[in-house]
């Protein structure tokens, strides 16, 4: 079959379309023949070799799709050839066919296509784990989420609001407009304000419940400082660096903060599955009715995949990156 394939570790210009095996289905698998994936910043870290896939996963770049069952294995339940699908993968995404656990599927609502449905799974899964499963969110409180218009952030804000919280973002001034049209209540410039002080001052003082955080590092002493009592900071990335100096942990015993770091491609199979299906009872039929929406930056075909990384390297995309594969 055709994948996306990379050369040597190195920048979007090791990215080219060639020829590996099609992969086969286990006995609890589908075989999907893949319409759409869509770019997560892991891909450019996994092109560049410093990101490894899991054990058993595809080395095929790749962590969601969208398509049509080609075939399955004897143990699938629920499907037939045809059928319109989407999901997570732990790899193998950017090719003209993938395997997916038959329980991590989500059937494809009828009306949606699949540059839609492939924009879905990464992102909202990561945004419901981070806020319902270890932000424990509950109406009304005030949840911070950086990086408001990246494909994790849109989501996010738009889980949160509907679980009726408060809702700032960081965003840099270009996507402000976007987050707020989402359902953000305050989206603040980080470039130009310090987003702590901003906090407190819209929040009389009380901070935030949860953190939703992408950024490590550089943020992490403001993070504490506008954390609410019993308060959760929640690191899913490092963009702005991993070493923090001179953390006086008498700052979080103030705030009894809780740091929970989390990562979703590592998680075992059981827990994927646990979490593909309590997303899809609390909000399929959100997004079958399009209350949530999956935001789409751009589509691209699969042929200029060193394009759309570029794309998503240069920090221009607001949501999602999406190829369309053949
Ligand atoms: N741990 C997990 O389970 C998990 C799962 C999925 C994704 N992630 C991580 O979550 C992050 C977001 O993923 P994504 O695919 O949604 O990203 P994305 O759409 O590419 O958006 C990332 C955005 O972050 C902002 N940004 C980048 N570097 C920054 C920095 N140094 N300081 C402040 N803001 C910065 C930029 O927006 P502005 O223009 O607004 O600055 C950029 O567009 C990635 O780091 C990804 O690896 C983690």
């Amino acid at each position: 079959m055709k994948a996306i394939l990379v050369k040597a570790p190195g920048g979007a210009e090791q990215l080219y379309l060639g020829e590996c095996p099609t992969p086969e289905p286990g006995e609890d698998e589908l075989l999907v023949r893949v319409a759409a994936t869509a770019l997560n910043r892991a891909d450019l870290m996994q092109r560049e070799g410093r990101y490894p896939p899991p054990p058993g996963a595809s080395e095929v770049l790749g962590l969601e799709l969208s398509g049509t069952v080609e075939a399955m294995g004897a143990a699938c339940e629920g499907y037939d050839t045809g059928d319109r699908v989407f999901g997570l993968l732990p790899g193998g995404g950017y090719a003209e066919y993938a395997v997916l656990h038959h329980q991590m599927a989500m059937p494809a609502p009828p009306e949606m296509s699949f540059e839609a449905a492939a924009a879905v799974p990464e992102v909202f899964l990561t945004a419901f784990q981070a806020l319902d499963w270890l932000g424990g969110l509950k109406e009304k409180q005030h949840v911070l989420v950086h990086a408001g218009a990246s494909g994790v952030g849109t989501a996010a804000i738009q889980l949160a609001k509907r679980a009726g919280a408060h809702v700032y973002v960081t965003a840099s001034a270009p996507k402000h407009q976007r987050c707020l049209e989402l359902g953000a209540d305050l989206a603040i410039n980080y470039k130009e304000e310090d987003f702590a002080h901003r906090i407190q001052e819209v929040t009389s003082g009380y901070g935030v419940d949860i953190i939703l955080d992408f950024i490590g590092a550089s943020y992490f002493k403001q993070n504490i400082s506008v954390l609410a009592l019993d308060g959760r900071l929640i690191i899913l990335s490092m963009l702005g660096g991993r070493m923090v100096e001179d953390v006086d942990l008498a700052s979080l015993f103030r705030k009894r903060a809780q740091v929970i770091t989390t990562t979703l491609r590592s998680r075992s199979l059981p827990y994927k599955i646990d979490l593909t299906q309590a997303f899809s009872k609390k909000w399929m039929l959100f997004i079958e009715d399009q209350r949530l929406l999956p935001v789409i930056d751009s589509v691209y075909d699969w042929t200029d995949v060193q394009a759309a990384h570029r794309h998503m390297e240069a920090n221009k995309n607001i949501g999602k990156i999406v190829l369309r594969v053949r």
